[in-house]
């Protein structure tokens, strides 16, 4: 029925209205680079726009799909925006959310945040990014999911059915849009918009799986990087676009340009508009976003033979495809409803989730003599310039956060807390050293408190109320806008200023706890040497104070664990667990061995490993067990440990698997993670947790790019953390 709807509309369709259907605008409303749509509506009326992003509210869109339908052939518009971690009920960000290790949280997630975002009138959303990094100075590691493929797939999957729900003619579904193909995570140096360089065998064993997990799981539309892979562009590069993404994978569903990503081929010098517009095209690029290359320029390449029509007609069909499958044919006002507007968003139980998922996110770094939970009696001193803000809390892209209803920690810390604490307040530090520089000082970070006295008078006004509390908590880290698009930064470390504040604090003797916000590994050296207590509470959406207020009084128990290592210092990155072997490996917990794999001044160990976070509670792992030690294809092995909560109070733990092939034909990582359970525990209570070994399981792209087993010894390991496992043998027989 599709088929016959499009292939009718079409022949209706002239050239320049098909080339309209692959022009994606701005609403105007926010932007990440200098360009900016104009004439919008003139251009919506006489066809020449396919969809329009981040315009929003059923008002805006109902105009905006109402000039459509004035157009000749009244094709409805598509309406898209970067609903990346919630919508107005924002969540915490998604590197905080891939803490959690919860897969049905995340999915609940995605689903609230469709049915809000398709309550304001959107049916598309530029998520899930699922950009593998292992670099932290890139800001956007805030947006993904950490640096391994196996739980990132998992997370791809689950986004993309929160998203898309069953049916997306669901009018509380939306297309999702898995961004960003491919390898944006590995820009060079961290940079942003970088060039990246990588090898097939990396590529399809590590980067490339989790841009697959959520095509396999459905996922409508797929976004292209801004960098290059293998010298050519991503939205330039057929291999990426249709050999890879349409032939091998067969994605059957529409390719979008990122912003400007087709005209930013001139600067990457690959020609003028028209020519690297028409290379877009041939190569898979099916929306141009924002650069208008498309509508400007194919007419006249079609007439110079440079595309052909069988081009502009595939990517104009893959387009009136998706708005097809939304719906949008039969009723193109579907999702332009004040009522649900008005009842769907913002509503005490999404608010409610959005509490309880952020104090699932948060990540105990460290809690030496049980500095927390803290008692609600007392006095506190709550300082730090992240104290008492509200815009910088949900994140960055929190565009749809309305600043003004979200509270700051101070507010929550005293109403969580009760009548019995008192809580003292100052500022105690400048965010950095120069508190007038602006360069983190848009929307997020307007309301972060400046003080433009010397350091030491702002400092020793914190010290005095420190001198009076019981304990003293630090709200320091990063301002949001610090990591996100755009924001990569050489030092990954809490800025000075503000470390200079904690040592003030240290100083008194009081016991302080390191309240850290950040959107990305940090090096806190130091701070894990010197300061009693850090809990990692990344961005964490609207609720965010509350929910750091529920953990820091133990009313929740942590149990986030990080999904990407923290390394020592900078220079050690790129510092990930799944690493390969080197032939002349230094070994776990060594120091400087001349003429071994190692750096002369930092051990080659991270701060805090890949899986790591601690709780209220301890757990204790029995010996791993194993079924059967050898097995053949088609038979499976189970490995299994007891886990014992021994600490007092009810606690969550997230089991991890990893398994090692030790020896193949290519070199292969000295562990992978292949399962996770999260469980829970009461005081005393023991679980035993397995997990089933198949062939399938060990499989791995060769050096010929096949996907195969190889037969022989592999290890299995289970544990709270990529570092502290138990292992067990076993053979794989053929
Ligand atoms: O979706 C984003 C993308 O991740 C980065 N550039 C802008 C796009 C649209 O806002």
């Amino acid at each position: 029925k599709m088929d016959a709807f499009i292939k009718n509309l079409m022949a209706k369709m002239t050239v320049d209205e098909k080339i309209g259907q692959l022009n994606l605008v701005t609403g105007g409303e926010a932007t990440t680079g200098a360009a900016v749509s104009t004439g919008v509506e003139s251009k919506i009326a006489k066809g020449n726009v396919g969809g329009i992003f981040s315009l929003t509210t059923p008002q805006k869109i109902r105009k905006a799909q109402e000039i459509a339908m004035r157009s000749r052939l009244k094709i409805p518009l598509i309406f898209g925006q970067d609903v990346i971690h919630g919508y107005k009920t924002t969540f915490p960000i998604p590197l905080a959310l891939a803490a959690s290790w919860d897969m049905s949280l995340i999915e609940k997630t995605a689903r609230v945040a469709a049915t809000e975002a398709t309550a304001d009138g959107l049916n598309w959303t530029f998520s899930p990014m699922v950009d593998l990094s292992r670099d932290p100075r890139w800001g956007r590691v805030a947006e993904g999911n950490g640096e391994d493929p196996f739980l990132s797939s998992a997370i791809a999957k689950a986004m993309v059915k929160g998203y898309q729900g069953n049916d997306l003619k669901e009018v509380n579904t939306m297309m999702a849009c898995v961004k960003h193909l491919a390898l944006y995570g590995a820009a060079e140096g961290g940079r942003d918009y970088n060039t990246t360089d990588m090898s097939l065998d990396r590529m399809y064993n590590e980067y490339l799986p989790p841009y697959k997990a959520a095509i396999d799981a459905g996922a409508g539309s797929v976004m292209v990087s801004f960098n290059d892979i293998n010298g050519v562009p991503a939205t330039a590069n057929k291999w990426l676009l249709t050999d890879l993404l349409r032939k091998q994978w067969g994605f059957t569903g529409f390719v979008a340009s990122d912003y400007t990503g087709v005209s930013e081929l001139v600067p990457h010098g690959l020609g003028d508009l028209k020519q690297v517009s028409g290379l877009a095209l041939k190569a898979g690029t099916d929306m141009d976003m924002v650069s208008e290359g498309f509508l400007t320029t194919l007419a006249q390449s079609l007439k110079e033979g440079k595309v052909t029509i069988a081009q502009i007609n595939n990517a104009c069909r893959l387009i009136l495809e998706a708005k097809y499958k939304l719906g949008l044919f039969d009723d193109p006002f579907k999702y332009c409803s004040e009522e649900r507007a008005a009842k769907e968003i913002l509503t005490a139980d999404n608010l409610q989730f959005a509490r309880e998922t952020a104090t699932k996110t948060f990540v105990l770094l460290k809690n030496e003599n049980q500095t927390l939970p803290l008692q609600k009696k007392g006095t506190i001193a709550l300082v730090g310039p992240l104290a008492n803000t509200r815009s910088n809390m949900p994140g960055t892209w929190s565009v749809n956060a309305d600043f003004a209803r979200i509270p700051t920690l101070l507010e929550s810390l005293t109403t969580v807390a009760g009548k019995d604490v008192k809580i003292l307040h100052a500022l105690g530090s400048n965010l950095i050293g120069d508190p007038n520089q602006q360069i983190w000082g848009t929307a997020h970070g307007r309301d972060i408190p400046r003080d433009n006295r010397p350091e030491s008078e702002i400092i020793a006004e914190a010290v005095k109320i420190a001198e009076k509390a019981d304990v003293v908590i630090a709200a320091l880290g990063e301002a949001s806008e610090m990591s996100g698009e755009s924001s990569s930064r050489t030092d990954i470390g809490i800025p000075d200023t503000q470390r200079r504040l904690l040592a003030a604090l240290l100083q008194t003797g009081k016991p302080v706890v390191l309240v850290l916000f950040a959107g990305r590994p940090m090096t806190l050296t130091w701070e894990q040497q010197n300061v009693p207590a850090i809990l990692n509470v990344w961005f964490g959406g609207v609720e965010a104070a509350h929910a750091i207020s529920d953990v820091l009084f133990g009313d929740v128990n942590p149990s986030g664990k990080i999904t990407m290592t923290f390394p020592q210092n900078v220079g050690q990155i790129p510092l990930y667990y799944a690493h390969k072997m080197t032939g002349r490996p230094l070994g776990n917990n060594k120091w400087f061995t001349r003429f071994l794999s190692n750096y002369l001044d930092v051990s080659n160990e991270p701060l805090y490993p890949f899986g790591y976070g601690l709780s209220y509670t301890t757990f204790n792992y029995g010996d791993v067990k194993i079924s059967n030690n050898s097995f053949k294809p088609g038979q499976k092995i189970t490995v299994s440990t007891r886990v014992t909560n021994s600490g007092k109070r009810a606690g969550e733990e997230v089991v991890q698997l990893y398994i090692r092939d030790l020896v193949g034909t290519s070199t292969r990582p000295v562990k992978e993670l292949k399962g996770f359970q999260k469980i829970s525990l009461q005081p005393g209570e023991t679980k035993n947790v397995s997990f089933t070994i198949s062939e399938e399981m060990l499989r791995f792209y060769n050096s010929e790019l096949k996907f195969v087993s190889e037969a022989g010894d592999f290890k299995a390991f289970i544990g709270t953390n990529s570092r502290d496992v138990k292992e067990v043998d076993f053979k794989l027989v053929k």
